[in-house]
């Protein structure tokens, strides 16, 4: 059941620029969609006006019932929101922050101090509690922006960016917090993200937005699968073994490289390998390299696009205004 349903949602700023362009999209219940796209596709402005912050220019959205436009404050106490920006006070404690958002919320204190308890230990923020958050750490920071979404207990969860400015590590156990929290809680996630390991690691469906408009969806398997297959590259020790190499028949595109290297073209890689093993052997080739190469949502976004996703966009002064306004803030 679609607990999301988006019709033409649309954003114009200004006279004319369309930031978010007629988004058709439908999100189940309990299910982590990702929304995935370069700096400036449409994320922030799309999540703003989902989260009832920023008022559509067309269309409309229906989360759990409710109207995003004409019943704004339903939608308000059925979701959490993580913005992209911190929003957490620096000159407080941790548990200090949490509390002021359940009261924010009107959570009774009780119940409050409950939800509390379980959220941070979800989160391994046990021992930060009685620390003030300037102290923390970017990942326990992000950790914090995390579980405050989620101290009124909303049905669903908004997360802009929710490991930006974190190194690989820390993002990675940022992933394992937001599959507990999604695994614990049962709650439905929205997430963007220009990682495109990010997506790929936690959501259940994708969308790849760019200029506004949805230019593809699917399960991250799905779209990988649009690429049709794996590529294999494999070296061996003469022409004669390329030649040999250059008649099997499991691939779909066979390539002479040059400098002794095939390249095969694949379904799977994980069912084709054995046959293939077995050919190399019974013909005598000699191999000397063999690698795998899985499709990812990077090929995916170049396939629909024809542009890589680069983390910025050098010619958008725009969204490079925008940033430092972020910053300055
Ligand atoms: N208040 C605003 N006024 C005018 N233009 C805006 C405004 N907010 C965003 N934009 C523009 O709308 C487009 C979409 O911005 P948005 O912040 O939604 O993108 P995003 O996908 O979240 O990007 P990022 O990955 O950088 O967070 C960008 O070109 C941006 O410059
Ligand atoms: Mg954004």
């Amino acid at each position: 059941m679609a607990i999301i349903t988006t019709s033409d949602l649309t954003k114009v700023y200004g006279r004319d620029f369309v930031a978010v362009d007629h988004l058709n999209i439908e999100i189940e219940k309990g299910e982590v969609f990702g929304l995935l796209g370069p700096n400036g596709a449409g994320k922030t402005t799309t999540i703003k006006m989902l989260t009832t912050v920023l008022k559509p220019s067309g269309g409309t959205a229906v989360i759990d019932g409710h109207d995003i436009i004409r019943d704004s404050l339903a939608v308000r106490k059925v979701i959490g929101v993580v913005p992209q920006d911190l929003t957490t006070d620096e000159d407080l404690k941790g548990i200090e922050n949490l509390m002021m958002v359940s009261r924010f919320y009107n959570v009774p204190e009780e119940r409050a101090r409950e939800t509390i308890k379980e959220l941070v230990r979800l989160v391994d923020l046990e021992g930060a509690m009685q620390r003030y958050v300037r102290q923390y750490s970017g990942g326990m920071r992000k950790r914090l922006e995390l579980i405050a979404g989620l101290v009124h207990s909303p049905k669903v969860l908004f997360l802009d960016e929710p490991t930006l400015g974190l190194d690989v590590q820390t993002r990675s156990q940022m992933w394992k917090h937001i599959e507990e929290v999604r695994e614990n809680l049962g709650v439905t996630i929205i997430l963007t993200s220009h990682y495109l390991e990010e997506v790929d690691a936690l959501s259940d469906r994708v969308a790849i937005i760019d200029h506004g408009k949805i230019i593809a969806s699917g399960t991250p398997a799905e779209l990988k699968a649009s690429l049709r297959g794996d590529v294999i590259t494999i070296t061996v020790s003469s022409e004669n073994d390329v030649e040999k190499m250059l008649e099997y028949r499991g691939a779909t595109e066979v390539k002479d490289l040059g400098g002794n290297r095939v390249r095969l073209k694949v379904q799977s890689a994980d069912r084709e390998m054995a046959s293939l093993m077995n050919y190399i052997v019974s013909s005598g080739i000699s191999v000397t390299g063999i690698n795998v190469q899985k499709p990812s949502l990077d090929q995916v976004f170049l396939e629909y696009t024809g542009r890589e996703m680069k983390d910025e966009e050098p010619g958008d002064f725009r969204s490079m205004m925008m940033r430092m306004r972020r910053l300055r803030r």
